[in-house]
């Protein structure tokens, strides 16, 4: 939601092409517009900004030419404030001599725009970074031009979570604030930078230091100086030497992210297998579920976290006999914020491990004093920093905004402790790395086709029954996401309930069916077919479903449990392939965003 990046050096160079750069590496965050702004010696302001993606606005407004010693880059996804020049940020202060932009959210937007228009300041557009800016500068007018003292006094009038960077034309350093959303600063061989998040750092330093919500960093380009907003206390933190590995933002040959990670998928399921073997974390995780006993154990998490979930409260229930409620995150809240209590744990999903809905949940359990067990992708996140114990899902950056890789390790994940759970041996689980690759290789050329198929309708369904129910529910999640199709998911005894008047003669209804579950589906499936329906049956070789469908993307046969891993990649391929069939752009959807950190 939004990225944000800033950067100070010792000399006026070209900076243009390291804020391009920065920001290819944040544009997972947002893309409806992109802006830089860089600050000669002499305090000259050069602000490019358009509406549109990273690669149009360059070019065409040649950002990498830009010069000076300081520079601010910033992504946006649109919530406050519709995309346009006006809202684009950064964003300039009435008179010209600040640049600022933020990322989050302020939600007294509003009343403080109409407060600075009363006030005679100069509004441009309606967007909340905008209001950042003023917000600073209305304080930095009345303190005599005190930048440090200007920010710590707009943060007490700035509801919301947000960060942001700011400069003066004649203050030599760069600031930039915490609350809520995500921050982190870098510093390197004269220069310092601070970014919303580490992959637009690394390749410039791995000397990072942490800033945690409440705080401010200011950056000169030899040293970082942190400060308490409260009270305006200094805060002593060394910087902490990086050393994961430098994510670098490439297709390597594949056309696009989201294809290349779904092809990743059996590496990363490999890697995952090998960290929970080895991982003291997994053994803490698996006590803390025990230690719940008999009390259900809550699966939190939105969006395709949720799906996983979904899939987990599956496998604990088949496979463990333990009785788990999968449940979104701002349901949470409502349905069991009052009812938990220190006796009871939460598992909180998230791929990005910022989304505003689940750390929420999360400050509930807490407040319950519940547990908090943490799984997310990204290391370092916030709800890192929130969970009593957690797991990493091992994946290496996701840069395509549909999560693919994310949701296969997070099902991953969930099978290896349902089976420690249950005091499985789980070295059958190690089939499942070479299972996804086999079935990348099987299903690529029927994905195509039912891909031409769905290409001449807008509506479809994805049916899935018992364990396939959730990877019925992701595949349609996808679909949408990357086509603009409306395609509904549902458990497939559901379909006669209602939805089953939408049939008609060639409606499209694909049928996800694992091991066992074949002669249910083919009474769901003839149910479609009799009202002119056409189904289209994703499952291992099988001739009696075959008989009952008009088409059939077969993966190779597998153990019940490792199925619904496996026929995610299938749908995972359609999905993809409808949206190139389509013309959009299947890394960056239209009005998505990687990284929700709003309600
Ligand atoms: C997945 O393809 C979506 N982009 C979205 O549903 C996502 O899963 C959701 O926003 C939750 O994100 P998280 O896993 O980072 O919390």
């Amino acid at each position: 939601m939004c990225g944000i990046f800033g950067i100070i050096t010792d000399n006026e160079q070209v900076l243009g092409t390291t804020l391009v750069d920065a920001a290819r590496r944040l544009a997972y965050r947002g893309y409806d517009s992109v802006g830089c702004a860089t600050l000669t010696r002499d305090g000259t302001i050069d602000l490019r900004k358009d509406v549109g993606r990273l690669d149009d606005v360059s070019a065409r407004l040649d950002l990498p030419a830009m010069r000076g010693s300081r520079g601010i880059a910033q992504l946006r996804w649109a919530t406050f404030g519709a995309p346009s020049y006006a809202n684009a940020q950064p964003h300039l202060d009435s008179d010209g001599d600040m640049v600022g932009a933020h990322n989050g959210n302020v939600v007294n937007n509003v009343q403080l725009r109409e407060m600075f228009i009363r006030e005679g300041l100069v509004v441009r557009g309606t967007n909340d970074g905008e209001t950042c800016v003023h917000a600073v500068e209305r304080h930095f007018d009345r303190n005599g031009g005190r930048m440090l003292e200007a920010i710590r006094a707009a943060y007490a009038d700035l509801e919301g979570d947000y960060a942001f960077v700011i400069t003066h034309r004649d203050d030599h350093r760069l600031f930039a604030i915490k609350k809520g959303s995500g921050l982190v600063a870098g510093i390197g061989d004269g220069f310092a930078c601070v970014s919303s998040d580490l992959p637009s750092i690394l390749p410039l330093t791995r000397r990072i230091v942490r800033i945690y919500d409440g705080e401010i960093v200011v950056l000169t380009p030899h040293a970082l100086e942190l400060y308490r907003v409260e009270d305006g206390a200094p805060i002593h933190r060394e910087a902490e030497w990086y050393d994961g590995p430098v994510e670098v933002a490439e297709k390597e040959g594949y056309p696009h992210f989201m294809l290349k990670e779904i092809h990743q998928q059996p590496t990363v399921a490999r890697e995952l297998l090998h960290l929970l073997d080895r991982s003291p974390h997994a053994d803490r995780f698996l006590e803390a579920i025990a230690a719940c006993g008999e009390r259900p154990v809550y699966l939190v998490g939105c969006g395709t976290s949720y799906h996983a979930c979904l899939l987990g409260a599956y496998y604990f229930g088949q496979i463990a006999g333990r009785i788990a409620v999968p449940i979104l995150g701002p349901q949470f809240i409502e349905q069991c914020g009052t009812a938990v209590g220190p006796d009871d744990v939460g598992v909180f999903v998230s791929q990005s491990g910022e989304t505003k809905d689940i750390l929420n949940a999360v400050k509930v359990m807490r407040r319950q004093g519940g547990r908090v067990l943490g799984v997310f992708n990204v290391i370092g996140s916030s709800l890192m920093h929130h969970s009593d114990v957690y797991l990493p899902l091992a994946c290496g950056y996701e840069i395509s905004v549909p999560a693919t890789k994310t949701f296969v390790n997070q099902a991953v994940l969930f099978l290896y402790l349902a089976y420690r759970l249950a005091g499985r041996d789980v070295r059958p689980l190690h089939a499942l790395p070479d299972l996804l690759a086999r079935t990348l290789g099987e299903s690529e050329p029927y994905a195509r086709n039912v891909a031409a198929y769905l290409q001449h309708w807008n509506a479809l369904n994805y049916l899935g029954y018992g364990v396939t129910h959730a990877i019925a529910l992701e595949a349609a999640l996808k679909l949408k996401e990357v086509t603009y199709t409306h395609c509904e998911g549902m458990l497939s005894s559901e379909f006669k309930h209602g939805p089953l008047s939408v049939v008609h003669d060639g409606y499209p209804v694909l049928f996800i069916t694992a091991p066992g579950d074949e002669a249910m589906m083919i009474n769901h499936v003839n149910e479609v077919t009799t009202r002119g329906g056409h189904a289209i049956a994703i499952a291992a070789e099988h001739p009696a479903l075959r008989a009952n469908v008009h088409d059939y993307v077969p993966v190779p046969v597998s153990e019940r449990d490792l199925a619904p891993i496996a026929l995610t990649i299938p749908a995972q391929l359609i999905a993809y392939h409808l949206s190139v069939a389509r013309g959009t752009d299947p890394d960056f959807p239209r009005n998505l965003s990687k990284t929700l950190t709003v309600d």
